[in-house]
């Protein structure tokens, strides 16, 4: 089993649904994510600042499925943002993943008041430019955001991950990134600090399909043309998560799906510092 991919501008193909990493220590992360690739998942989500790329490298190393089938993306810390220092966080994240070349880099949160974003950006193209990363990508940004750094170094993200799930679904800023040929990725896919799950009214659209709650959850991103990435450690989660393109929701359960109290449960990418 394995997710449809789509093509983004720069030619990368993004399987549209992939495997978050995060709160995984270096030994669960290795796991999961070989498990994950056993399973069919060929999209893996780490950061810097989860401290666990050198178990996402492991689970790579100690998978059989070759390096270029699968897409690792991992994540610029804020308190490496500035030209230089991107240069030199990278080569470190590089290190500990273990890998060649990454294939998906983001920013992972804009930190306007810091103001070293395009820096960040132009430090990225470079590497880039020399082989290091296949595809550049930002997280938790704007659109004025994004539009700074197109303005400003000519070059567009190709993927923005944000908050977004059934209690957060984020339409202006899906349709931005669409308009403008950014694949919205979703973090917190299943609205995890939240009881969404539970929730009978998705229960019941589960039940007439014969799916789970979360694999209801996951198609309604993918109808909506977003790649949520799901983290789960255990194989059998990993599978249902993965199993999502064998049913269609309707219109009306897809906007079922969504028909409840709208809240962001992480930062606002205005304010939210985290280094
Ligand atoms: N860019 C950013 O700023 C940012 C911020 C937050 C997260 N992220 C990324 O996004 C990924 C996903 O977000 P998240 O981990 O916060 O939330 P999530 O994926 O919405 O939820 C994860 C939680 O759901 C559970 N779960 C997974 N599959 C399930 C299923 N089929 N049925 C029931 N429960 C299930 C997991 O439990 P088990 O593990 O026990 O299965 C875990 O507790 C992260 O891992 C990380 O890679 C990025």
């Amino acid at each position: 089993m394995q997710a449809p991919t789509t093509t983004m501008t720069d030619g990368l193909e993004l399987p549209r649904i992939g495997l978050g990493t995060y709160p995984m220590d270096d030994a669960q992360a290795a796991d999961a994510v070989r498990s994950a690739l056993d399973v069919g998942y060929r999209l893996v989500d780490t950061a810097a600042s989860y401290g666990n790329e050198a178990g996402v490298g492991q689970g790579v190393a100690m998978s059989d499925v070759p390096r270029d089938e699968i897409v690792v993306t991992t994540k610029l810390r804020g308190d490496d943002q500035g030209y230089e220092s991107t240069l030199r966080a990278f080569g470190e994240s590089r290190e500990r993943l273990g890998l060649e070349y990454v294939d998906l880099y983001l920013i992972h949160w804009p930190l306007p008041r810091l103001g070293r974003y395009v820096d960040s950006w132009q430090a990225m193209i470079q590497l880039r430019d020399d082989g290091l990363v296949n595809s550049l990508g930002v997280s938790n940004f704007t659109p004025a955001q994004i539009d700074r750094l197109v303005a400003e170094t000519g070059v567009a993200p190709v993927v923005n991950q944000i908050e977004l799930h059934p209690c957060f679904v984020q339409d202006e800023l899906r349709a931005y990134d669409a308009d403008h040929g950014v694949v919205t990725e979703a973090w917190q896919p299943l609205a995890r600090k939240t009881d969404l799950l539970s929730d009978p009214g998705l229960r019941e659209i589960a039940d007439r399909h014969g799916v789970t709650p979360a694999q209801v959850v996951l198609r309604w991103h993918v109808q909506r043309g977003v790649v949520p990435i799901p983290k789960s450690g255990d194989p059998q989660r990993q599978r249902e998560n993965l199993d999502v393109f064998g049913f269609v929701l309707s219109e009306e359960e897809m906007a079922a799906v969504a028909d409840r109290p709208q809240a962001r449960s992480g930062g606002d990418p205005e304010t939210h510092e985290e280094f």
